[in-house]
C-alpha cells in the first residue's frame, strides 16, 4: 500500500526527494501518489513542498529508432560490400529512411556516392543514436552536444514534471489509525473509545435532497399563523362546514337581507339543497326582530324580514359564520367564559377572476370574547399579532362592516414593495348581533379577518395567485421553495 510505503521510508529517511522517482519505485501511478500526498498533508503528517523537474524523453520517431536503429544505421547496413545503385537502396529502405539515413551517414562519412553507386567508406559503424537514445530513455545523463543533436532532430523532447518533496509533518505517524466514523455500543463496552480517533464532521457536506412529501407554500404559511395564535392562547374553531346558511352566514351578522353581498352577483347560493330548515327558533325571533324594528338601544332596518332569504343555503363567504355559531354557543352556556378563538380555512366568493383574485380563499380568522373590551384592546391585539408575522408598521383605517363597530381596515407598510397595502379588516361586534344571541351586555367582542393567499404571496414572491393555487401550481416550487419563518 502506498501509505505505508511512502510513512515507512519517512521513518528511517529525511526526505523523499522526488515523488515520482518514488511513485516508480513503489510501483503506482504518481496520480494516486499525488492523491495520498494531498490527504497525509492536510492532516499534517508529512510536510509537501511543490518541485518542478525537467527531463528529456523520446518523441515517438526517438522510439522508433530506439527499437529498429536510426536511419543511417540502418542505410549503412543496408548497403552490400560491392556497392548497391540509389535507386535499389531506395527500394530496399523506403523514401524516408533512404532520406534520412543517407544525408546523416553522408555526415558522418560512413558512405560515399559513385555515380549511380552507393558505396560504405568505413567498415563498420557503431549505432549511437540508437545506444544514447536508450540511455536517455532509462533516464541516464547524457552531454550537452548529444541532447542538443537529438532534439534539433527532434527525436527527444523536454518534459516539465510538477512533483513533491516529502518530510515528517508536524503530526507525522509511522502508521496512521483509520479513524471511527460512529460511535458503537461496543466501543463504549469495551472501553475502546479511549484510544479510537474519531471522524470529524463535515459541516460542509452537502446532505442528499429528501424524496418525501412537500407542504404546499398556503399550508407552510397556515402552519406558522396557527402556531402565532396557538402561542397567543387562541383556541382553534371548527371550520369543517363550506355549506351554510344566510342565516348563519348573513342574518345573524345583522347584515340586511337586502344588503349587496347577499345578491347571487357576490354569493354562490346553492340549488340542492336550496334552503335549511335547522335553525334555532328563540334565537331567529330575536334577530328577526332586531332586524326589522331592533332593540338593545337600536332603531334596526325597519323592514319586512323573510325567513325564506334567511333559510338559503350558499357557500360561506366568510368564516365569521363559523364565529358567530361559536358566540351563540358560548352565549348558550350557564356562566360566561372568556374565550380567544381563530380559524383559518376556505371561504367562496362569486368574483371575477385575475391576478389577484379566485373564487374561493382561505380566510383567517381571530376573536376574542371578553367584559369590558375596547378599541384600545383590539390595536394591542392587532399590533401583537402582525408583529409576529414581520409586519410591525400598522395603521388603522376607519371603516364599514355590518356587523362590526366601529370597523378598522388594517393597512401595513411593506418594505419590499415600499408602500403601505391592505392586510385585513377588524372591528367591534356590534350589540345588534351579540345580545340577541344572550351574551351578557358587558361582554365585548374584538376580531379580525384576513386572507391567508395574500401574506403568502408577499412572503414568496408570488405575482398571479394562480400559480399558487389550483392546477396550475408548479411542482418544483413547492419541492424548492425555503422553509417559512414569519416575522424574522
Ligand atoms: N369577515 C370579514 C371579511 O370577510 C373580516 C372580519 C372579521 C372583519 C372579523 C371584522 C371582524 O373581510
Amino acid at each position: 500500500m502506498a501509505e505505508e510505503a511512502v510513512l515507512g521510508f519517512l521513518q528511517t529517511n529525511e526526505h523523499i526527494s522526488d515523488s515520482h522517482e518514488f511513485a516508480d519505485s513503489i510501483g503506482v501511478s504518481h496520480t494516486e501518489l499525488e492523491n495520498l500526498i494531498k490527504s497525509l498533508k492536510g492532516f499534517q503528517i508529512v510536510d509537501a513542498q511543490e518541485i518542478t523537474r525537467e527531463s528529456w524523453v523520446l518523441t515517438e520517431e526517438g522510439k522508433t529508432y530506439m527499437v529498429n536503429g536510426s536511419p543511417e544505421a540502418l542505410f549503412f547496413s543496408a548497403i552490400p560490400p560491392e556497392g548497391i545503385s540509389r535507386s535499389n537502396l531506395k527500394e530496399k529502405l523506403g523514401a524516408e529512411i533512404f532520406d534520412i539515413g543517407s544525408k546523416a551517414a553522408a555526415k558522418n562519412r560512413w558512405i560515399t556516392f559513385e555515380k549511380d553507386l552507393v558505396k560504405r567508406k568505413v567498415e563498420s559503424v557503431q549505432d549511437e543514436v540508437k545506444n544514447v537514445l536508450a540511455r536517455i530513455n532509462s533516464g541516464a545523463a547524457v552531454g550537452d552536444q548529444v541532447i542538443n543533436d537529438l532534439k534539433r532532430r527532434k527525436l527527444i523532447i523536454k518534459q516539465t514534471w510538477k512533483g513533491y518533496s516529502l518530510k515528517k509533518g508536524p503530526k507525522y505517524v509511522s502508521k496512521r489509525k483509520k479513524p471511527e466514523t460512529d460511535l458503537t455500543r461496543e466501543h463504549i463496552v469495551s472501553g475502546d473509545w479511549k484510544n479510537l480517533e474519531f471522524k470529524e464532521y463535515n459541516l460542509n457536506a452537502e446532505a442528499p435532497q429528501i424524496q418525501a412529501g412537500y407542504l404546499h407554500s398556503l399550508l407552510e404559511v397556515r402552519e406558522q399563523i396557527q402556531n402565532i395564535f396557538l402561542e397567543m392562547g387562541f383556541e382553534e374553531m371548527p371550520t369543517n362546514n363550506f355549506v351554510e346558511s344566510s342565516f348563519w352566514n348573513f342574518d345573524a351578522l345583522f347584515q340586511p337581507q337586502q344588503h349587496p353581498a347577499r345578491d347571487s352577483h357576490d354569493t354562490f347560493f346553492l340549488e340542492t339543497p336550496a334552503s335549511t330548515q335547522n335553525l334555532p327558533e328563540g334565537y331567529l325571533g330575536r334577530v328577526k326582530l332586531v332586524h326589522e324594528s331592533g332593540g338593545y338601544g337600536s332603531k334596526g332596518y325597519g323592514y319586512d324580514w323573510k325567513r325564506e332569504e334567511a333559510e338559503k343555503n350558499l357557500l360561506r363567504t366568510h368564516t365569521t359564520a363559523v364565529s358567530t355559531r361559536m358566540l351563540y354557543a358560548l352565549a348558550q352556556q350557564d356562566t360566561f367564559t372568556p374565550k380567544r378563538y381563530y380559524s383559518i380555512d376556505r371561504v367562496f366568493r362569486n368574483e371575477a377572476v385575475d391576478r389577484t383574485h379566485l373564487a374561493e380563499f382561505h380566510q383567517i380568522e381571530g376573536l376574542i370574547c371578553d367584559r369590558g373590551l375596547t378599541l384600545g384592546d383590539l390595536i394591542g391585539v392587532l399590533e401583537d399579532f402582525f408583529s409576529r408575522l414581520g409586519m410591525s408598521k400598522l395603521r388603522f383605517k376607519p371603516a364599514y362592516n355590518p356587523y362590526t363597530e366601529p370597523s378598522m381596515e388594517i393597512f401595513s407598510y411593506h418594505d419590499g414593495l415600499q408602500k403601505w397595502v391592505e392586510v385585513g379588516n377588524s372591528g367591534m361586534f356590534r350589540p345588534e348581533m351579540l345580545l340577541p344571541m344572550g351574551l351578557p351586555e358587558d361582554v365585548n367582542v374584538i376580531a379580525w379577518g384576513l386572507s391567508l393567499e395574500r401574506p403568502t404571496m408577499i412572503l414568496y414572491g408570488i405575482s398571479n395567485i394562480r400559480d399558487l393555487f389550483e392546477p396550475k401550481v408548479d411542482f418544483n416550487l413547492i419541492k424548492s421553495n425555503p422553509i417559512c419563518r414569519l416575522g424574522l
